[in-house]
């Protein structure tokens, strides 16, 4: 029989000088495993006799014992230690300086496409939008709008560089042959009835998607279009392209009464202000009857532009109840069917609310202006979790 001295010392040793889990482990097999040392020991006791094997029986469970207890020891200091490299390794410098913020900022005009969104949807509209390329037809003739309307004379919208040539042509021979040549063009052609010549156009309004809204889907609608708009007309209050919202409602019950509580709801959401003045001024549009403008209230004092109670009042948006040959056109029987539209100008809202003084640094593309008025990208707004500021 081995020496048990020299065994424990050995085996105490090689646990010590373990220098991590697996060589501990390894030591540990070799000593009490199946085939190890000390059990190797154990099977030799049946050999001896009755007094001696207790003696050595007893030798050996004590070195068993310490045997054991010493990997626990040396598997616990281990342990210590690995957390302690851990930590030191991946402890965090609060001393360092803050990462620099995003440099990017959402366009205010995004902005509020998305504010606007976020409170209509509350309210049950759906976002659809429309190609910004338009037929006459859709933009003017199928919302009541006659040829000899000034919307469309030339100054007002942008004709696509053939039709413009069809115009001019057939507005000369109107001239000289004392006919309504240019009347006939205009009036383009019902959608499936074989125009000779289609008129395209950038749409000078979202109303066109009022329109293809109605011709494509059956009542009830509830939609709202956020889109580009573009009119031949540049000065401090006007630029060639800007954006508005459409909303447009249909079904059997809606009427004038809910077309102000909606607009009103909208402008108290929008402008976080809960007595925001409101006024609907008689109006006129082709497509509407009766149609509205809305006024919000507001002051001047001082230069500053401010929200709410004021001598002062603000055209947000035009409106009314959709005319009955503009349902008519668009395949809706206006014997059952009736409801409201609107279209409000995005620019508009967006400097009344954020106080931008002047419409065309809004498409200066500026870095130094989008990042005084621009949004942070992650601050998305929602009715619930806050609009815009
Ligand atoms: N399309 C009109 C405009 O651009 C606004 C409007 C839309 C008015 C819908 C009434 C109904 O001025």
């Amino acid at each position: 029989m081995t020496d048990l001295a020299d065994l424990k010392t050995e085996l105490l040793g090689a646990v010590e000088g373990a220098a991590d889990g697996a060589a501990l482990d390894a030591v540990r097999v070799e000593a009490l495993g199946k085939k190890g040392r000390i059990t190797a020991q154990m099977k030799t006791l049946g050999g001896l006799d009755a007094d001696a094997r207790r003696e050595a029986g007893q030798a050996l469970n004590a070195l068993k014992d310490e045997v054991a207890a010493a990997i626990e020891a040396r598997k616990a200091a281990l342990e210590e230690a690995d957390l302690e490299a851990r930590l030191a390794t991946e402890s965090v410098d609060v001393t360092l300086p803050v990462r620099p913020q995003p440099e990017g900022r959402i366009h205010p005009i995004s902005q509020t496409m998305e504010e606007v969104a976020a409170i209509f949807g509350e309210m049950g509209f759906t976002v659809v939008e429309g190609p910004d390329i338009e037929t006459d037809w859709h933009n003017f003739t199928a919302l009541n709008i006659p040829p000899e309307h000034p919307a469309r004379q030339m100054h007002d919208t942008f004709y696509m560089a053939d039709s413009a040539d069809q115009l001019e042509g057939a507005a000369g021979k109107a001239d000289g042959d004392d006919n309504a040549g240019g009347a006939h063009l205009h009036t383009g052609a019902m959608p499936g009835e074989g125009p000779e010549r289609v008129i395209k156009l950038l749409r000078t309004h979202t109303s066109p998607v009022q329109v293809r809204t109605m011709l494509a889907q059956e009542p009830p609608i509830r939609i709202l279009v956020p889109g580009r708009t573009y009119r031949c007309d540049s000065d401090m209050t006007h630029t060639p392209m800007f954006h508005q919202f459409e909303g447009l409602v249909i079904d059997e019950a809606t009427h004038m009464g809910h077309l102000k509580g909606c607009l009103i709801d909208f402008c108290k959401a929008y402008f976080e202000v809960e007595d925001v003045p409101v006024r609907f001024r008689p109006s006129h549009f082709p497509f509407t009857e009766p149609s509205a403008e809305v006024d919000i209230g507001c002051s001047r004092e001082g230069g500053e532009l401010k929200i709410g109670a004021g001598d002062d009042w603000l055209e947000i948006l035009g409106c009314g109840m959709v005319h009955p040959k503009v349902l008519e056109m668009c395949g809706v029987d206006p014997e059952r069917y009736q409801g409201f539209a609107f279209g409000m100008g995005c620019e508009r809202i967006a400097m009344l609310k954020y106080g931008i003084p002047d419409l065309r640094t809004f498409f200066d593309a500026d870095v130094r202006w989008l990042k005084h008025y621009g949004f942070l990208p992650l601050d998305v707004p929602s009715v619930t979790g806050g609009l815009g500021q």
